[in-house]
């Protein structure tokens, strides 16, 4: 294993893609944009009853939570419409940073989109509202900085900590796939692309 520029060693199925997104970057900030015209985001509230400090919103099966669990939906509980399709740019963009991470072949047939406002925070947590395990999970930071906090297999696994800027691209799969993960809370700070905010786009196969 090789360290990377910020001297880390990562543990097998997890890959740090630095500057991956970034030429398509404006791209894809304006099909967020388009999504958020249609599929507002919002502060979904977890089975436990606490607002998420993460405004979310979704394109093709769209990942959402409310007090009766979390799960996956066709349609935006807000609008009862379908969500928004997975915009071509965001799809070839997941399909080619997972291919990049040794994981050819992904289809993603959802992405959530997470909005942060400084202060805001994901706490550790797994992705395993899948049903296919096989897929890996690609996740697209833009605009500001964040710190990615990257643990093992149980809650109580030492955490690393991941710095992540704009156009930086995280996959995370095979023996890594259920890894914990979360969010620092982010930084007040000033992006020439974004503002005062940080979008994470994390496609899935959801089915
Ligand atoms: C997530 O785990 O859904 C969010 C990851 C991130 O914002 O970088
Ligand atoms: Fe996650």
């Amino acid at each position: 294993m090789q360290a990377d520029l910020f001297g880390i060693t990562y543990p097998p199925g997890l890959a740090v893609l630095r500057g991956f997104a970034l030429a398509e970057a404006e791209a894809l900030l304006t099909a967020v944009a388009a999504v958020a015209a249609v599929a507002p985001f919002r502060n979904m509230v977890t089975p436990g009853g606490h607002a998420m400090s993460a405004a979310m919103t979704n394109v093709g099966l769209g990942w959402v939570t409310d007090r009766r669990g979390y799960r996956y939906t066709a349609e935006d509980p807000l609008s009862g419409l379908t969500w928004p399709e997975l915009p071509s740019v965001v799809r070839a963009l997941g399909e080619g940073a997972a291919e990049a991470a040794g994981f050819a072949g992904f289809q993603p047939d959802g992405c959530l989109i997470n909005r942060y406002i400084p202060g805001a925070r994901m706490g550790l947590h797994q992705d395993s509202n899948e049903a296919d395990m096989s897929a890996p999970i690609v996740s697209v930071s833009l605009g500001l900085p964040a710190v990615f906090l990257f643990g093992g297999l149980n809650r109580s696994d030492p955490a690393m900590k991941i710095p992540l800027a704009h156009g930086d691209v995280v996959v995370w799969g095979g023996p890594a796939r259920l890894a914990y993960h979360g969010v620092a809370p982010l930084k007040v700070g000033e992006h020439p692309a974004t503002g005062g905010v940080r979008y994470n786009l994390t496609l899935r196969k959801a089915l």
